[in-house]
């Protein structure tokens, strides 16, 4: 399954995603992470040295190799140049499974060893003000977009992406992708007002979203939270020492976390598996084409020359029936 963490800059999406793909590696699920944050620390909260981080190779330079790969034999796509990030998989197109070897995850990921297991690492590389705000055919997040779009997912393996909120992922559809969006939260106006903006989306496209408080520090704190959000206010995870340590440089076994925030974490495990039950991969293909055409229109026909439409393969819906092809 799919799970997003996002948030106001500095709320804590790295951390809490840091924390809870650490709980499913304990657990031995298969993870996939994806850091597609303005500023790239997941790998550094996952327990990287600075350089292993810095090493780590940018999804948006691997572009033509992805979309090379993902559109296979694909005939309504003339050639990978014609791709663009919302180009949906059709016949042909080559799929990706979360726990296999591919040259995605060649090209793109790391493994890293976490909790007694593996999970693989990917980034998109440090974004530049081009990147921000604009829906564009280079954007860094294109390539994730990608990934995701071709990605079949069964129940008890994930994808988390690290990720901010901002407007083009609302521009691209890149929000309707996931199975539940944990939005994390602190208890300030600002905190509050990113989640009035991502509801409003979320809304519109029946996007499964729920409120994590963090650095929630008192009764008033939480009493806030309540007022604001209501009913989508899922959990609260207080001041964590753990993760003070953490950022100290002197890390500490994940078995020691405090239980009150590793029962946070089992809570976002719990409701990650109640949002699977609820994946229609019928309304995700449509959101995808949606998505597509929207942004065909806008910009993709101009700048690419050709009609994007026709890249839609009406009769393909993207599920666990849609063998892949071997890698
Ligand atoms: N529950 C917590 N307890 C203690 N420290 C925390 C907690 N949550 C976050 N922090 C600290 O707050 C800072 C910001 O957290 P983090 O980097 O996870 O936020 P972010 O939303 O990913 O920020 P950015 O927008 O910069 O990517 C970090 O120094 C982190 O260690
Ligand atoms: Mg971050």
């Amino acid at each position: 399954m799919k799970i997003a963490f996002v948030g106001k800059g500095g709320s804590g999406k790295t951390t809490l995603s840091s924390l809870f793909i650490r709980l499913l590696a304990a657990r031995r699920a298969p993870v996939v992470a994806v850091d597609a944050d303005i500023n790239q620390h997941l790998g550094a909260a996952l327990g990287l040295t600075d350089e292993e981080s810095a090493e780590l190779p940018a999804m948006g330079a691997q572009l033509p190799l992805i979309k090379d790969y993902l559109r296979g034999s694909n005939p309504r796509i003339g050639s990978a140049q014609d791709m663009i990030k919302t180009t949906p998989p059709g016949s042909g197109s080559r799929l990706l499974r979360i726990d296999e070897s591919n040259p995605v995850y060649d090209a793109c990921a790391r493994s890293v060893p976490l909790e007694g297991g593996d999970i693989r690492l990917m980034a998109t590389g440090p974004f530049t003000d081009s990147d921000l705000g604009v829906a564009c055919y280079h954007s860094k997040t294109g390539a994730v977009e990608l990934c995701l779009n071709h990605l079949v997912d069964g129940r008890d393996e994930f994808v988390v992406v690290d990720m901010t909120a901002g407007s083009d992922s609302f521009a691209s559809g890149m929000f309707t992708r996931f199975d539940m969006t944990f939005l994390v939260a602190e208890p300030t106006r600002k905190g509050v007002s990113v989640y009035r903006q991502y509801k409003e989306y979320a809304r519109d496209f029946g996007v499964p979203l729920r409120v994590v408080g963090n650095k929630v520090q008192s009764p008033d704190d939480l009493d806030f939270l309540r007022e604001e959000v209501g009913d989508d206010l899922l959990v609260t995870v207080g001041h964590s020492d753990w993760v003070r340590a953490m950022e100290k440089g002197r890390p500490k076994p994940f078995g020691e976390l405090e239980e009150v925030n590793r029962n946070a974490l089992d809570t976002l495990h719990s409701t990650a598996d109640g949002a699977y039950e609820q994946r229609d991969w019928e309304r995700y293909t449509r959101q995808m084409v949606h998505f597509h055409l929207r942004n065909a229109e806008s910009w993709g026909n101009e700048r690419t020359g050709i009609d994007l439409a026709a890249q839609v393969d009406p009769g393909f819906v993207l599920s666990e029936r849609t063998a892949p092809q071997p890698a």
